[in-house]
């Protein structure tokens, strides 16, 4: 079974790599390198024994799309990971986001509607639906307009599969919202490689507690929550590589009713950022340096996941707690730091 996955050698990629190759799949990569490294592939080979295949190019690039769904012809199902993902950058370049993030998605099931198996499984998010209304949030809540070009993506992203889907009972696909994916690998041998300064709060406060930067701003402290912080529901980064498994496979054994379907990835349980930052001070054994700062804009104050669509029909479930996740975060930035000192 021939699994494309894009951005493979991504954060949430390179996890969801080594599940499938776990599970027997083979699995071709293509990346084209924008915002990842090719000794991904030597973590992944580290913890699977197994080189993934690995093609380098840019989905912007419709001919190469074409030329590669011509050369493999037994593709089974597309992983689609690759994508540019920070919400900052999106608002600064939106043409930049609407061209990678939605042409490379219309190439794809361009080419993808012609294989005998026309199967999808995309990444998603849980900023479609703004700030809910009620939590936790179910995938019926409804989809409010996007704070942001990134999130104007996802939306609109859903938006193209589903109508594609409508006309072509062929392509069956699986959308995946997801909260807030952190960690990394037990190994340590794959985590999440953020260039410059992280702009989510994981990598930041391993970071920090690294000793890289010098403090983290807590942005907000009197929003209406437990302790006034925002509240997110943080998933590990495996948990999220697995459900992805599930997916594919529920498409592959054709145990979907309909031939589009969403699902959110979270935990089901909501932590506030005063919370997160304990839990590293818990796992690292060191306090944290951080202070109170003004608000973010666009942050929504409370999203986590009602998870019980994903746990009934897929049968998947998030197992890992957040100080798991905290601890598989710390051991990558350690190892990722030590690393860097011997190159360095
Ligand atoms: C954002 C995006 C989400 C995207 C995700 C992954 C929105 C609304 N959310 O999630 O779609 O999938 O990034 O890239 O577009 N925080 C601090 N200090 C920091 C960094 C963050 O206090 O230095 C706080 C934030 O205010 C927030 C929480 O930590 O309350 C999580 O922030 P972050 O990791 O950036 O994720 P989201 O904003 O939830």
């Amino acid at each position: 079974m021939k699994i494309v996955v894009t951005g493979g050698l991504g954060f949430i990629g390179s996890h969801t790599v080594v599940e499938l190759q776990q599970e027997g799949f083979e699995v071709l990569i293509v990346d084209n390198l924008s915002n990842a490294s090719e000794e991904v592939l030597n973590g992944i080979v580290a913890i699977t024994g197994k080189r993934p295949s690995f093609e380098k190019l840019d989905l912007r690039d419709k001919t190469g799309v074409s030329a590669f769904f011509e050369k493999h012809t037994d593709i089974q199902g597309v992983i689609h990971f690759a994508a540019f993902k920070a919400v900052g950058e999106s608002v600064a370049k939106p043409l930049d986001y609407y061209e990678n993030n939605l042409n490379t998605l219309v190439y794809l099931l361009q080419e993808l509607r012609q294989l005998p198996t026309a199967h999808l499984i995309f990444s998603s998010s849980c900023t479609v639906y703004g700030q809910a209304d009620e939590m936790p949030i179910t995938e019926s809540a409804p989809v409010k307009p996007a704070e942001s070009p990134y999130g104007n993506t996802k939306q609109i992203g859903e938006e193209i599969i589903g109508d594609t889907c409508k006309i072509d009972p062929k392509l069956q696909a699986i959308a995946l919202r997801y909260f807030n994916p952190m960690g990394a690998h037990p190994t340590a041998h794959i985590g999440e490689l953020p260039i410059g300064v992280p702009q989510n709060l994981v990598p930041f406060i391993t970071q920090t507690g690294a000793g890289l930067r010098k403090e983290l701003s807590v942005f907000g402290s009197d929003y209406p929550t437990v302790d006034g912080t925002c509240v997110r529901d943080y998933i590990h980064v495996v948990d999220v590589a697995k459900a992805h498994v599930v997916a594919l496979k529920r498409l592959l054994q054709k145990k979907n009713p309909d031939n589009f379907e969403v699902y959110n990835l979270g935990t089901g349980t909501g932590s506030s950022v005063l919370e997160v930052i304990h839990s590293f001070e818990r796992v690292s054994g060191q306090d944290l340096n951080y202070k109170m700062v003004d608000k973010r804009p666009g942050d929504v104050i409370t999203a986590y996941a009602d998870t019980t669509k994903a746990n009934e029909v897929l049968g998947w479930r998030a197992q890992s707690t957040l100080d798991e996740a905290m601890r598989s975060a710390w051991a990558w930035e350690q190892k990722i730091r030590k690393k860097q000192m011997v190159v360095g």
